[in-house]
């Protein structure tokens, strides 16, 4: 079995899977359940002030038959006893000395970082992380993401709490930034430990047309919030792997966003995050993901023939780079598995409507003077049709067995002109049978 530990920037963990800072550690009952499950580490929710919080806070996107694709949260940072926080830390450090617990702060002025500095590594924290990326309350007063936005302010105020700092410095940037190198490089020169991202997006959620109120709604009035879930992990996987790349960044990332599976996980190791933090999935699911997010990761390793997690991180980020230093000459093209396909037509719709039209119904080859180069495979599926009454004269092979079939259920399956099909995947995506349409490379002109 592979070895799951890490090392970052000095923090262990016996897993990647820490809890990223939010409802899941906002106390030290739900944190010590999540390590008596599992889990290798805990970034707790953000110690600071003010301490308040609103209702409702929460807004759910739905995609289909699939609840809460996307979350969207007006939550502020901790609303308990700033000393009830550090008591709860120290006694589940003290339950669990092999675990990560990282103390999240958001704080305004030198003086008081300082103070929460302090007091964190009294309580036994193993880092630290600085809330940068909070989108909404804490803005508006010049924390989270106001500070996020701004390199010199980064700058600024990880020296200050690097200053005092004896436990590794974490800084988690917000993604609502047009170039996340910008905030990362001036967290990392300002001395930065490790970075984290992402916190969550700036949304508006949507609108509950019958009260005809945003969602969520505070006594009819509602806000901008942040983004989490699924729906938002391309945007951390790019953040993640733009890091990942940079030689400027040499510290260790931990990868946040959308992560709901191992897969997920894997994912943002492969682009370069040495540890991965979980918010939304657990709040969706509870704790217990952590079972299938080891067991997974550890089967994946051990199938690549990997002995530990340490061989996975970044394996992938040195293939992303900038469009520019893609191959021009590669060409793949879609192929129908007549086998496999229902006839629904949803690929030729997509690509007529949205695609290069290069997918086409089988009567299209019938009309006089339309699709000639593909008149001879038609022509010969038809006469396949009319043969079905001796079935050993039939040719053998698969198409020609196919044309057999689909005759007698009204030809509905598609087929490809390759020479049109530019190969820009629409028809696999939107295809309801996985695996029905692969793209096949053709041969490179290069
Ligand atoms: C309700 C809620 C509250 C959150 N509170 C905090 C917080 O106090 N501090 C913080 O750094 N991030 C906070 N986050 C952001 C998460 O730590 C995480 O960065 C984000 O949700 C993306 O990860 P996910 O898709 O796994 O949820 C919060 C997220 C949610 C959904
Ligand atoms: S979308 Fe898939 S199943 Fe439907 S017709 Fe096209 S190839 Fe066949
Ligand atoms: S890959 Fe794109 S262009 Fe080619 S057949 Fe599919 S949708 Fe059409």
């Amino acid at each position: 079995m592979a070895n799951l530990s890490i090392n970052f920037a000095g923090i262990k963990s016996p897993n990647p899977f820490w809890l990223a800072s939010g409802p899941p550690t906002n106390t030290g009952e739900q944190v010590a359940r999540a390590f008596e499950m599992g889990w290798g580490g805990a970034v707790w929710k953000t110690i600071g002030r003010p301490i308040v919080n609103v209702s409702s806070r929460l807004g759910g996107l739905d995609e289909a038959d699939r609840r809460m694709v996307g979350l969207s949260n007006i939550e502020l940072i901790s609303d308990r006893p700033i000393e009830t926080n550090f008591r709860e830390i120290a006694e589940v450090k003290k339950r669990f000395p092999d675990r990560a617990v990282v103390a999240s702060l958001m704080l305004d002025s030198e003086k008081e970082w300082h103070d929460m500095v302090r007091r964190s590594e009294d309580a036994g924290a193993d880092g630290l992380e600085l809330n940068f990326g909070c989108p909404h309350g804490m803005c508006e007063r010049g924390m989270g993401s106001a500070v996020g936005q701004e390199p010199a302010v980064v700058r600024k105020i990880t020296s200050w709490v690097k200053k005092a700092a004896r436990v590794p410095v974490l800084v988690k940037l917000t993604p609502n930034i047009t170039d996340i190198r910008e905030p990362a490089t001036a967290a990392v020169e300002a001395g930065a430990d490790g970075l984290v991202l992402i916190n969550t997006v700036r949304s508006m959620i949507g609108v509950d047309l019958d009260r005809l109120v945003p969602v969520p709604s505070v006594a009819g009035r509602g806000t901008p919030g942040g983004y989490s879930g699924p729906a938002v992990k391309p945007i951390a996987l790019h953040m993640v792997s733009a890091l990942a790349r940079d030689p400027r960044i040499s510290v260790p990332i931990s990868g946040i966003g959308g992560i709901n599976t191992w897969r997920d996980a894997a994912e943002f190791i492969a682009l370069g995050s040495t540890s991965v933090q979980i918010c939304t999935a657990v709040m969706h699911h509870g704790f217990r993901i952590i079972e299938d997010l080891v067991e997974g990761l550890s089967n994946y390793l051990d199938e690549k023939e990997m002995t530990s997690v340490n061989e996975l991180i970044g394996r992938v980020a040195r293939t992303v780079g900038e469009w520019g230093e893609l191959e021009l000459g590669y060409k793949v093209a879609a192929d129908i598995d007549p086998d496999t396909c229902i006839g629904c037509q949803v690929c030729y719709v997509s690509c007529r409507d949205g695609g290069h039209s290069a997918i086409h119904l089988p009567e299209d080859a019938l009309t006089p003077g339309h699709l000639a180069p593909r008149r001879p495979i038609i022509t010969e599926r038809l006469a396949a049709a009319t043969e079905t009454a001796s079935p050993g004269s039939a040719d053998s092979s698969r198409r020609r067995a196919h044309s057999v079939s689909t005759a007698r259920t009204g030809y509905r399956v598609p087929w490809v002109d390759q020479t049109q099909c530019v190969g820009c995947n629409l028809c696999s995506l939107v295809c309801p049978v996985h695996g029905c349409i692969t793209m096949r490379e053709i041969a490179s002109k290069q």
